[in-house]
């Protein structure tokens, strides 16, 4: 106990004497909106235009606003709503804006009762049909004589998992109004998502669009090194971090939130390691991190199937068994829930469940031509093993399949030796 607390005590000093490295954490976190947001006045002025009327008392067009992550979408918008509301108390014009992340959300029902408690009324947590939390939002908009604007932001999450109908229904709320006025701001970063609307939601809801590309190279800089102005200490970063960040986070479809987040990991290593100035080795070690966190995070919330599927596929790779196809994953899969006492899903389910890892990127998975026996999937771990290993390190039922030997592996491993001497 009393070498715990010298090492935390130790831990403690050095951050303490080291060099300064942060000025401001916040400023560098993904939910900070800074003061200029380089690179999209185009749109900042676009949006402008678009939502102006609001402040003459006129409905704001519906808008919708698509591209890629990490393209400012949200920071663009959420910065040209507080200057409108803003100017909006200047002028005494009677704008209510209610911002909703549907994905956070999660279903029409929470999204109405969101939008509900912005304007003031209670409705519980469950309980109520989603139609009389529509109609209770709809009186109570109405009393209030206002101009709002609802800002629908990750609208694909909620189109995809619980369709259009709520859509269709704020699209078609003003006919029923009297005293005030609803405009929809939608934002997705999936531009497929349009096919699952109605077409007649689809044409309300775009009554403008407005298109975010992702950013390049030089535009990454810039922001940047904006931000490092605000978050760093002078001379902490380095021309050659700044450089390699701006690279990297723009050769993977210009994502600024990807950029930001090397930044800061790299600041706080540097910071653990007492030392004064960002460079471009820790950058790279930011970028390893974030991806040994990033898959960590995913095989951790993996579902006790998919874990399964996985833990098949690890087995066949330690077995160094070069074909690995749906059915010899199938095969150990369910040799696996028989020995921890699990009702093995159907070789169908399990299909669908080896392209969700393929689409996270633990598998990589090919659709191959079996001649006239019709087509599989070559499956490949696209993890090392030891990744795997440490992920599952806790997990009591993982942590011990992982070191299990089926019985058709063995036999399948035994044909192949065979195959070699003969
Ligand atoms: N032009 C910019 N200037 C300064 N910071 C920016 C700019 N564009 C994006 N950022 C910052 O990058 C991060 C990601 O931006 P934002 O959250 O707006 O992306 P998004 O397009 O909404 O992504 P997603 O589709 O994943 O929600 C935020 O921290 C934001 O502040
Ligand atoms: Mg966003």
């Amino acid at each position: 106990m009393v070498l715990d607390n010298k090492l935390l005590e130790d831990v403690f000093n050095n951050f303490l004497e080291g060099p300064k490295i942060f000025k401001n954490r916040d400023a560098i976190r993904p939910d900070y909106i800074p003061q200029y947001l380089p690179h999209r006045e185009e749109q900042i002025i676009r949006i402008g235009h678009i939502l102006a009327p609001v402040l003459r008392g006129f409905r704001g067009s519906n808008l919708f606003i698509y591209g890629k992550t990490g393209t400012g979408k949200t920071a663009v918008v959420k910065h040209v709503l507080e200057h409108l509301l803003h100017k909006s108390r200047e002028v005494n014009s009677p704008i209510f804006i209610s911002y909703v992340n549907c994905r956070i959300s999660g279903t029409n029902y929470r999204i109405l009762a969101d939008l509900g408690a912005d304007l003031g009324i209670k409705i519980p947590f469950t309980g109520l049909a989603t139609n009389e939390v529509y109609s209770r939002f709809k009186t109570s908009l109405d009393l209030q004589k206002i101009l709002m604007i609802v800002v629908l932001d990750e609208i694909d999450t909620l189109v995809k998992d619980h369709g259009d109908s709520i859509l269709y229904e704020l699209t078609r709320i003003n006919e029923l109004l009297k005293h005030s006025r609803l405009s929809i701001v939608g934002i997705s970063n999936d531009i497929m998502f349009k096919e699952f609307l109605d077409p007649r939601v689809l044409s309300s809801l775009s009554e403008e669009e407005v298109i975010f590309r992702p950013y390049m190279a030089p535009e990454i800089r810039d922001i940047l090194l904006d931000r490092t102005k605000i978050t760093f200490y002078d001379d902490v970063l380095s021309e050659g971090a700044l450089n390699i960040c701006s690279a990297l986070a723009a050769s993977e479809h210009g994502d600024a939130r990807r950029a930001l987040s090397l930044l800061r990991v790299a600041g706080e290593l540097v910071e653990r390691e007492g030392s004064a100035k960002i460079l471009e080795v820790h950058i790279r070690q930011a970028q390893k991190k974030i991806e040994h966190d990033r898959v960590t995070m995913i095989l951790r919330t993996l579902t006790p199937h998919s874990r399964l599927v996985l833990c098949g596929m690890f087995l066949i790779k330690k077995a160094k068994i070069s074909t690995s196809i749906t059915g010899d994953v199938y095969e150990v899969y369910t040799e696996l829930c028989g020995e921890i006492g699990f009702e093995p899903l159907t070789q169908r389910r399990v299909s669908s469940l080896i392209s969700e890892l393929d689409i996270m990127g633990v598998f990589n998975a090919r659709l191959v031509s079996l001649g006239r026996y019709g087509r599989t999937k070559k499956i490949r771990l696209s993890l090392t093993n030891s990744t795997i290993i440490a992920a599952y390190s806790e997990d009591p039922w993982l942590k011990n399949l992982l070191k299990f030997k089926p019985k058709c592996l063995l036999s399948k491993m035994m044909n192949k030796n065979a195959a070699k001497t003969r």
